[in-house]
């Protein structure tokens, strides 16, 4: 196993690809596609996204301390690309790729209807680290599409989620194992 050193940058991979939606104060809406995006606490139920701040949405996010994370299925990779090379500022991305606005709940920041799994955050922290903003959350409500819910218990197997790997997009798999394979004889 030979190694060779490489200038350290940010090697995490495989990411999520998310859709993060946000609305500024004055009722204007927009979506950016986010991979810097992880779970920081499950109880409080707690999220990170890291944001340029010279994105559209940062400001918006900035002012409202709001946002959704919407999660994409296989069926709206071309959304979520457009989402991630398009800016709010010379495109109405709802419009343009006829997503549904839902309204939040308890956010002013509207949902995207065609993503099966809809987080709506509320920022409780932002920390400038250089390139990007990291911005906490908790997760104030969660929103999944019906036949993804049975009892309350949210069972996402059959939910065709994909990955993003430094400049493509791949799609999960089949089925490894489960948790405790290591153990369960
Ligand atoms: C797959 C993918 C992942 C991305 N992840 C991030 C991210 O984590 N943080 C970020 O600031 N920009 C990220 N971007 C870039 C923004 O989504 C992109 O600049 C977008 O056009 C910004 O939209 P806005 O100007 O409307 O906010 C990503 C782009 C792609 C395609």
């Amino acid at each position: 196993m030979n190694k060779v050193n490489v200038k350290p940058q940010t090697m995490l991979y495989p990411v999520p690809s998310v859709m993060v939606s946000c609305r500024n104060k004055k009722g204007e809406n927009n979506i950016i596609t986010i991979s810097w995006v992880g779970v920081v606490s499950s109880d409080p139920p707690m999220l990170s996204i890291a944001v340029r701040p010279e994105r559209h949405s940062f400001n918006m996010i900035q002012e409202t301390k709001e946002f959704v994370v919407n999660l994409p299925d296989e069926k709206l990779l071309y959304e979520n690309d457009f989402c991630g090379v398009k800016s709010g500022k010379n495109v109405n991305k709802f419009q343009e790729l006829q997503l549904t606005a839902i309204k939040g709940q308890y956010v002013k920041a509207p949902l995207i209807g065609e993503c099966p799994v809809n987080m709506e955050c509320k920022v409780k922290e932002v920390i400038n680290l250089g390139s990007h903003h990291l911005f906490i959350a908790e997760i104030i409500n969660l929103q999944v599409n019906e036949e993804y819910v049975k009892d309350q218990q949210v069972d996402l197997e059959n939910c065709r989620f994909f990955t993003y790997q430094k400049g493509t997009y791949h799609g999960l798999g089949e089925v490894l194992g489960k948790v405790g394979l290591s153990v369960r004889r």
